[in-house]
C-alpha cells in the first residue's frame, strides 16, 4: 500500500467541531508537514478558541474567510501551493436547514464548487501522484434505514433533509471533478460524531448542558430514532488515512458500530450528569420532555465501514461506553468554553426552534 504524505495542507472549516479535532490530529501525525492553513469564515459555528492549543505551532496559520470567495481561495492556493485539501467547512445542522436552507446551498454546494474549481485549475490534469482533495461528507446522503442493515459505499444517494441534499450535491460535484478533470479527490461519509467542542445545538452537548442547568431535555417525537456514534478523534484519524491511503475517485464510509436510540442516549447522559454533579438518581431523567418531532426525521443511519477497514486500515478505537463519561465531564469542566461559543445568533435560533415545538429549550 503506497502512502501519500501531506506537506502543505489547507483545512476548510478548521475552527468547527470536527475541523479543530482534525487540525490537532494532523499536526501531530503528518511527518514532514510544512504548513497547515485553516480557512474558516467563523460563522455562528466556528470559534478560534477551538484552535487555541495549536495557535503557537509554527506550521499553523489561520485565515478568516469564506470558501465561496473565489479570489481569496485562488490567492491562498497561489501563495501556499497546497498538496492536500481537507474540506470540512459546511453548514452542518439539520434543524437549521429545515428552517432555512439558503446558507446550506451557498456554502455546501457553491462553496464546495469554488474549492474544486480553484484546485483543478491550480493542480492541472495530472495531479494524482502529488495531490489529494479529501471531501468530508456524511452518512445522511444515503437517506434513512429501517431497523436492519447498513449503508455501503454503493448505496444510492437518497437524501431527506435540505442539509443532506446539499451534502449529496457536493458529493456529486466532487465525483464530477474527478471524472471530468482528473481531480484526485476522495469522499468520506461518516456517522454522527461526538466529543469535546461540539456546539450545544447538536444532541449530545445540548443534553449535557441542559441536564446540568436543570432545563428541559427536548427529545424529538418518541426518541426512537437510531444514530451511530463515532468519536471525533477516530473520525480525524480516518480523514488522515483517507489522504494517505485513499484511492482518488473512491468513497469511504467511517463508522464505529456504536448505535443507540436517542432516548437511550439522552437517558445515559442524564444519569452521567447526575452522577458527576452528585445529585440524586433520576433528577435529570425527570427533565426529559418529548417535543414535536423533526420534519421527515430519518429513522436510522448506520454504515458498513469494511471497505475503509480493508483498504485504509481504519478502525474506530474509542468506544462510546468509555468516551461518553469523558465527554460529559469535558462539558461540565469547560464552562468558559461554553460561554466563549455562545453567540446571540445561536441563542435566537435555539429560542425560536424549541419554543416552536412545545419545548422550552431556550437559552444555549
Ligand atoms: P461545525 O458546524 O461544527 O463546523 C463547521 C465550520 O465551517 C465552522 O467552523 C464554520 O465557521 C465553518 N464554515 C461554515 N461556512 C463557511 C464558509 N462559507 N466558509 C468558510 N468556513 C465556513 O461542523 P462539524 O460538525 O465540525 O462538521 C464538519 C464537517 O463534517 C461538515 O462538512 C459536516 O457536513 C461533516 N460531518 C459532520 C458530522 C457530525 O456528526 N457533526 C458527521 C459526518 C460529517
Ligand atoms: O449522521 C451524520 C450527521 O449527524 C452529520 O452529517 C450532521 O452534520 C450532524 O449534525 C448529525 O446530524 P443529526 O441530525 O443526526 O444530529 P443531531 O445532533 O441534530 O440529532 C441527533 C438525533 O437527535 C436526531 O435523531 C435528532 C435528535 N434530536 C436532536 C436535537 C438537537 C432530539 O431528539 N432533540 C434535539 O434537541
Amino acid at each position: 500500500m503506497s502512502t501519500f504524505r501531506p506537506r502543505r495542507v489547507l483545512v476548510t472549516g478548521g475552527a468547527g467541531f470536527i475541523g479543530s479535532a482534525f487540525v490537532r490530529r494532523a499536526l501531530a501525525r503528518f511527518d514532514g508537514l510544512d504548513r497547515l492553513v485553516v480557512l474558516d469564515a467563523l460563522t455562528y459555528a466556528g470559534h478560534e478558541v477551538n484552535l487555541a492549543e495549536v495557535a503557537d505551532d509554527a506550521r499553523f496559520r489561520f485565515v478568516r474567510g469564506d470558501i465561496c470567495d473565489h479570489p481569496l481561495v485562488a490567492r491562498l492556493f497561489a501563495e501556499d501551493d497546497y498538496d492536500t485539501v481537507f474540506h470540512l467547512a459546511a453548514e452542518s445542522h439539520v434543524d437549521r436547514s429545515i428552517d432555512a436552507a439558503d446558507a446550506f446551498v451557498r456554502t455546501n454546494v457553491a462553496g464546495t464548487f469554488t474549492l474544486l474549481d480553484v484546485a483543478r485549475r491550480a493542480w492541472g490534469p495530472d495531479a494524482a501522484a502529488s495531490r489529494r482533495f479529501v471531501h468530508v461528507s456524511t452518512d445522511e446522503v444515503y437517506g434513512a434505514l429501517g431497523p436492519e442493515g447498513e449503508f455501503t459505499e454503493d448505496s444510492p444517494l437518497c437524501p431527506t433533509s435540505p442539509y443532506a441534499a446539499s451534502k449529496a450535491a457536493s458529493d456529486l460535484f466532487v465525483g464530477s471533478f474527478y471524472k471530468t478533470h482528473g481531480l484526485p479527490a476522495v469522499i468520506t461519509n461518516t456517522c454522527n460524531n461526538y466529543g469535546p467542542r461540539q456546539l450545544p445545538e447538536k444532541l449530545l452537548p445540548l443534553m449535557i448542558v441542559h441536564a446540568a442547568e436543570g432545563r428541559p431535555l427536548p427529545v424529538y417525537g418518541e426518541g426512537k430514532q437510531v444514530r451511530e456514534w463515532i468519536h471525533a478523534d477516530d473520525h480525524a484519524d480516518g480523514l488522515c488515512l483517507a489522504a494517505e491511503r485513499g484511492v482518488p475517485g473512491e468513497r469511504y464510509n467511517f463508522g464505529s458500530g456504536d448505535e443507540s436510540s436517542n432516548l437511550e442516549l439522552v437517558t445515559r447522559v442524564a444519569d452521567l450528569v447526575d452522577a458527576a454533579l452528585g445529585r440524586p438518581e433520576g433528577t435529570a431523567r425527570a427533565q426529559i420532555t418529548f417535543v414535536e418531532d423533526r420534519k421527515a426525521h430519518d429513522f436510522r443511519y448506520a454504515v458498513d465501514c469494511s471497505k475503509a477497514k480493508e483498504q485504509l486500515g481504519f478502525l474506530a478505537s474509542r468506544a462510546l461506553a468509555d468516551e461518553l463519561p469523558r465527554t460529559v465531564a469535558w462539558y461540565l469542566a469547560n464552562e468558559d468554553w461554553r460561554r466563549a461559543v455562545a453567540t446571540d445568533e445561536h441563542a435566537r435560533f435555539q429560542r425560536a426552534h424549541y419554543a416552536g415545538r412545545g419545548g422550552q429549550g431556550g437559552r444555549p
